[in-house]
């Protein structure tokens, strides 16, 4: 396996309308941002991944981009960007931009050209159909609703949203649109980026035909998802992107893919055969939803461990030698994982470095989200005007108003499930707005902020943060961490998560306990050692036999194997 930083690297993404305000309107922004380095650097972090700051109506906020190449007026300036690539790459930071090119805003200069008629040449830009029997081209549903066509007067057509109907998907079989793409992309390397995250990028070719997706529920749109997430040219399109773009950059790169198997991981991220560094999968994202149930990721079910002990295993045995995995347990558009996978009462400190533990420990690039390192939790706004993100919004209303569903039912699972769980800004002191801004922010404040923020967790020894820069550390001084091999140890087991890595005569024991009990481990005897170093912990270990052990509420142990 060859070494390379960009695998040596911990992640760290900043949502940044919701992580410092600097200039007192409320919106977070890049000064904000400037400000914060140092704090960033005490994490131990190498990689900063902004979440999108170009120019944007907000639909969505900020992936719906009506200008690539300038930024959003609330954030600042593209002096402010360049200031802050200058004074990252001062600290040794690099940063790692959003490419969000599988649609623009219908905003964007080219939407507003190519609506205007059929012979207008941006009008191939996008994907435009005649009516189907006096309707919609196919039965899909956008992921935020409603139908993926909406109809343009000026043309008599449909175009194609997968998103949001201001969210247009850009027809990338047009030579023009990936020309357009890449030297966007040039502009912005030469800028001095180190990277890009794709959004949804394995959505960009779309199947032939657009042909209906088969019928799941029966009078209602369908999920057209797994049509698209696959299409006949996404290898080619990638592999022209990495030829013309990402080859000629010492460069990071991750898609996110929605509905990825291990075969298209490897696919995408083979070095020699692939085009990108890592990919996001969502297998373990979508562990805790019925499955194919009509609301989706709304239909809540409770994580069963082996389940997760059986995704994550696929993921890390398929790519090992293969590919590079991404870890990650959360970003802004899943909820905070201490209050999904672990327990935001009585044992929030433990399980949040527990689940730190987990997300550093396999095989892969971590990720961390903002506000992860101090232990943020979900929210519940009593009200659902309190809420700002359209999928919340939208989903609210087509299960409250078409389906019928009980208001407070679907409270619930946005409480659970909800996008603005991550969105709430950054807690960084027990001062009014959780010092995120002097103004009222354009989304309230987790009213836990008072206890949880970076200024307690700054002062506190035992923090999360504390626990969050020693893992950083160790990963850092040990190669295994980065290198080593995954073994799952006990599949079965209900409560306990153990695996080892392995590199060479190198081998580390990890024992997670996802589970407020006490359950006894016990080492598999084809596991020999003799001692046992343990290199990071959540709880004061006592010696005793490193072999067999009970572990306490959310216990996490890392032991270095002799
Ligand atoms: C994935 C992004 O992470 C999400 O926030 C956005 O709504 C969709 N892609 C559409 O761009």
């Amino acid at each position: 396996m060859n070494k390379t930083w960009w695998k040596e690297s911990v992640v760290y993404q900043i949502y940044p309308r919701s992580f410092v305000d600097s200039n007192g309107d409320g919106v977070g922004d890049l000064r904000g941002i400037i400000g914060k380095l140092d704090y960033l650097k005490t994490l131990g972090v190498d990689v900063i991944w902004l979440s999108p700051v170009y120019k944007s109506p907000n639909d969505d906020n900020g992936y719906d981009i009506s200008d690539y190449q300038d930024i959003m007026t609330e954030f600042g300036t593209l002096a402010d960007c360049d200031e802050l690539i200058t004074a990252m790459h001062a600290r040794g930071l690099k940063l790692m931009m959003d490419l969000v090119v599988n649609h623009t805003s219908d905003e964007h200069a080219w939407f507003q050209q190519a609506r205007l008629s059929r012979n207008n040449p941006y009008h191939d830009y996008y994907i435009w159909r005649e009516p189907k029997d006096g309707r919609e081209p196919n039965n899909w549903e956008a992921a935020f609703n409603g139908s993926v066509w909406e109809w343009n007067e000026a043309t008599g057509e449909y175009f194609l949203h997968m998103f949001s109907k201001k969210q247009p998907d850009l027809n990338w079989e047009n030579p023009q649109v990936r020309r357009a793409v890449y030297d966007m992309m040039h502009f912005w390397f030469r800028r001095g980026v180190d990277g890009f995250r794709m959004d949804v990028i394995n959505m960009i070719s779309k199947p032939e035909g657009l042909p209906d997706a088969p019928v799941v529920r029966p009078g209602f749109l369908q999920p057209g998802f797994q049509l698209v997430t696959n299409g006949p040219r996404l290898l080619e399109f990638l592999g022209e992107m990495k030829r013309e773009v990402l080859s000629k950059y010492d460069c990071i790169t991750v898609g996110e893919a929605p509905l990825a198997t291990v075969r298209q991981g490897v696919e995408i991220t083979n070095e020699e055969t692939g085009s990108l560094n890592m990919l996001f999968q969502f297998e373990h994202m979508d562990l805790d939803s019925v499955g194919g149930h009509m609301n989706g990721k709304w239909a809540l079910k409770p994580l069963v461990l082996r389940d997760l002990k059986a995704t994550m295993s696929r993921w890390q045995t398929a790519l090992s030698g293969s590919g590079w995995n991404s870890l990650y347990l959360s970003n802004h558009d899943q909820p905070r994982p201490v209050s999904r996978f672990g327990d935001d009462g009585a044992y929030r400190v433990e399980s949040a470095k527990m689940l730190g533990t987990f997300n550093h420990l396999l095989q892969g690039t971590p990720y961390i989200y903002q506000g992860e390192e101090i232990g943020m939790t979900n929210v519940a706004f009593d009200s659902i005007s309190d809420y700002r993100d359209i999928e919340i919004l939208n989903a609210f209303k087509t299960q409250t108003e078409e389906q019928g569903r009980d208001p407070r039912e679907v409270m619930r699972g946005i409480y659970a499930k909800g996008r603005d769980n991550a969105r709430t800004p950054m807690q960084w002191s027990a001062a009014p707005q959780a010092g995120f801004s002097k103004a009222e922010p354009w989304i309230k404040v987790n009213p836990n902020y008072t206890t949880i923020n970076v200024e307690h967790a700054l002062a506190d020894p035992d923090s999360v943060f504390a626990y969050y820069q020693k893992l950083i550390q160790l990963r850092k001084a040990h190669p295994v961490f980065v290198y080593g091999t995954y073994a799952l140890l006990l599949p079965e087991h209900e409560a306990i998560y153990a695996f080892t890595r392995t590199l060479e005569d190198e081998r580390l024991l990890v024992v997670l306990n996802f589970s407020k009990g006490t359950p006894d481990f016990e080492a598999p005897t084809a596991l020999a050692y003799g001692e046992a170093e343990l290199l990071i912990g959540n709880y004061p270990v006592p010696g005793g036999d490193p072999r067999r052990f009970t572990l306490r509420p959310y216990e996490a142990r890392v032991y270095r194997l002799r």
